[in-house]
């Protein structure tokens, strides 16, 4: 009989293992989606600048006014904006694939939080919202994956960017000012991030949901209610925590603890 509920357990232990995997899959798609959309924003801008670059140069031309310097000068800004383009290119590649997952690595902090920034910003600046940046704990290494770690920030931020487009829609008041914070300090053994937002913030009734797996307010096609559930598990995983304060109509803060590399 032991011997059978051992089975039994260790069977539903490896389903359990499965449904999560699914999840993480599920949600690593969906994220995928989104970065596309912020990729052709991102790769937009230096792809501007070369054609820009080749105009110029193509005037100088047939102006005759073309000298060496002029050419070395404008070619050293094309190539810093195709290292841009392939460096987006690279990381969303290296983003997307699977077997990184299960790799554990020295992670410095506010390089995942710039590689996730660096994929939204742009985005972030179309729809007029402001973004802070404290980092007051530069040189934080944790221990980590860092593409499942970015994929937390990512989630963040998108869920901070559309509560202050919300709040924008929602609310009618010309001098709103959308705003997002992201703070990022050592406080004794850990690394803690701060991730706030001026938006519609969280009621009272929903707050104790946030983290429950496909709780959602947004509409179907806007949301699965993944984010934060894969976000938990992702900081459990690396001996952290995640916590939230909100404020329903005033804010959302999200605060991220995670043990710093001894
Ligand atoms: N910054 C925030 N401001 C206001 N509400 C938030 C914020 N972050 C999360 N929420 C609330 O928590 C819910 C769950 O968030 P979560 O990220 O898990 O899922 P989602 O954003 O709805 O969908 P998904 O992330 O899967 O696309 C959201 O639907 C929203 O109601
Ligand atoms: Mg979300």
């Amino acid at each position: 009989l032991n011997k059978e509920l051992e089975e039994r357990v260790s069977l539903e232990v490896q389903k359990v293992k499965q449904q999560q995997q699914l999840l993480v899959q599920k949600s690593k798609l969906e994220y995928i989606g989104e970065l596309s959309a912020g990729l052709s924003h991102e790769v937009n801008q230096p792809l501007g600048g070369i054609s820009m670059g080749l105009d110029n140069i193509l005037m100088r031309m047939s102006e005759g006014t073309l000298n060496e310097k002029y050419i070395q000068d404008k070619f050293r800004i094309l190539f810093k904006d195709i290292e841009r383009i392939n460096q987006i290119i690279q990381h969303v590649r290296i983003f997307s694939r699977d077997q990184q997952d299960s790799l554990k690595e020295d992670v410095d902090v506010i390089s995942v939080i710039n590689n996730a920034l660096s994929l939204v910003k742009m985005q972030l600046k179309d729809h007029q919202i402001d973004l802070h940046l404290d980092f007051s704990g530069k040189g934080s290494t944790v221990i980590g994956n860092p593409y499942r770690l970015e994929q937390v920030f990512l989630n963040l931020l998108s869920n901070a960017r559309y509560a202050v487009e919300e709040k924008g829609r929602k609310s009618g008041d010309a001098n709103y000012e959308k705003k997002i914070t992201i703070r990022c300090k050592r406080h004794n053994e850990f690394c803690e991030i701060f991730v706030k937002d001026n938006g519609t913030g969280i009621s009272r009734n929903n707050i104790d949901r946030i983290f429950d797996p496909f709780f959602t307010t947004k509409d179907e096609d806007k949301g699965t209610g993944l984010g934060l559930s894969i976000s938990y598990g992702i900081i459990k995983e690396y001996g952290g925590k995640i916590e939230v304060q909100s404020s329903e109509g005033e804010f959302t803060e999200f605060l991220i603890q995670l043990p710093l590399k001894k």
